[in-house]
């Protein structure tokens, strides 16, 4: 069984979960990712154009474009942060709720809202602090739920993808962009000398914090590849998936509906 599986099963029960390469308790996962990202909030803009050479940017449009957020629809940004996701949706007319585990990524996304050019076709932003385990809201609430980046780090995922398939409306659409594995050979061994290497080392540089970015470089690596995350997404109930690789599959976008 890869670690991979392994890590889903700890849905059902089993005792302890990976935190990067570290095999610890549920409990203890979920705390050790809020300091990853309490840590990071300040910088976290910044070290994702250093990191990907701000190339983050053009995949996020290319995310919302998948999405297609329509003026007036209502979108959960589930694991929101910094609303990077959420204002490209909001200027596209939705209604965005913002949700994040982490009051000092939310806070740093409520900042930014605060400065952003507002038009009259620019739907509104809600940040609220919630668990994508255990969403306060209630069932068939969105027209659509997003999730960048955020499903990793989720201790509960199997939890996740239940309440994200329980808070749609029938007919919802569900979208996820994770970084996952390059097939392209070459390109996966630069990858992963950058990763192991480089990224550590700006992460020390830019945030002041190596350990951060070398959990961010783990989790990575023990996220389900991209066939075995869909098979998850189907299991919530979603049908239609569909999966779309970038790099290789250094990046991928999951989408399925709620019918
Ligand atoms: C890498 S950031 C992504 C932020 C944003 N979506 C983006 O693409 O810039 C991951 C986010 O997931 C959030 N997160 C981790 N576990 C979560 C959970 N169980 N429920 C909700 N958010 C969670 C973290 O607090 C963090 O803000």
């Amino acid at each position: 069984m890869s670690e991979n599986i392994n890590d889903h099963a700890n849905d059902a029960g089993s005792e302890t979960v990976s935190f990067g390469y570290e095999n610890v308790s549920p409990e203890e996962k979920t705390r050790r990712v809020g300091e990853v990202f309490t840590s990071v909030a300040k910088k976290y803009d910044i070290m994702n154009d250093a990191m990907s050479i701000g190339m983050h940017r053009g995949w996020k449009d290319r995310f919302v474009k998948r999405v297609k957020p329509q003026p007036g629809e209502s979108i959960l940004d589930m694991a929101g942060g910094t609303g990077d996701i959420a204002f490209r949706m909001a200027d596209r007319g939705a209604n965005i709720t913002v949700a994040d585990i982490n009051q000092d990524m939310l806070d740093v996304g409520a900042e930014r809202a605060m400065e952003r050019a507002e038009s009259a076709e620019t739907g509104s932003l809600v940040f609220t602090c919630q668990n994508a385990e255990e969403v306060s809201f209630a069932s068939g609430s969105f027209d659509a739920y997003t999730i960048v980046f955020g499903i990793r780090n989720v201790t509960y995922k199997v939890k996740a993808l239940a309440e994200a398939y329980r808070v749609l409306r029938p007919g919802g659409r569900f979208y996820c962009m994770e970084f996952s594995t390059t097939e392209w050979s070459g390109f996966k061994e630069v990858y992963d000398v950058y990763s192991d290497l480089l990224l550590p080392r700006m992460g020390q540089m830019i945030a002041g914090d190596a350990d951060s970015y070398r959990y961010l470089v783990e989790s990575i690596r023990k996220f389900p590849k991209m066939a075995e995350f869909e098979n998850m997404i189907r299991a919530a109930g979603f049908t239609n998936t569909k999966v779309e690789s970038i790099l290789g599959g250094a990046v991928a976008i999951h989408s399925g509906w709620k019918i």
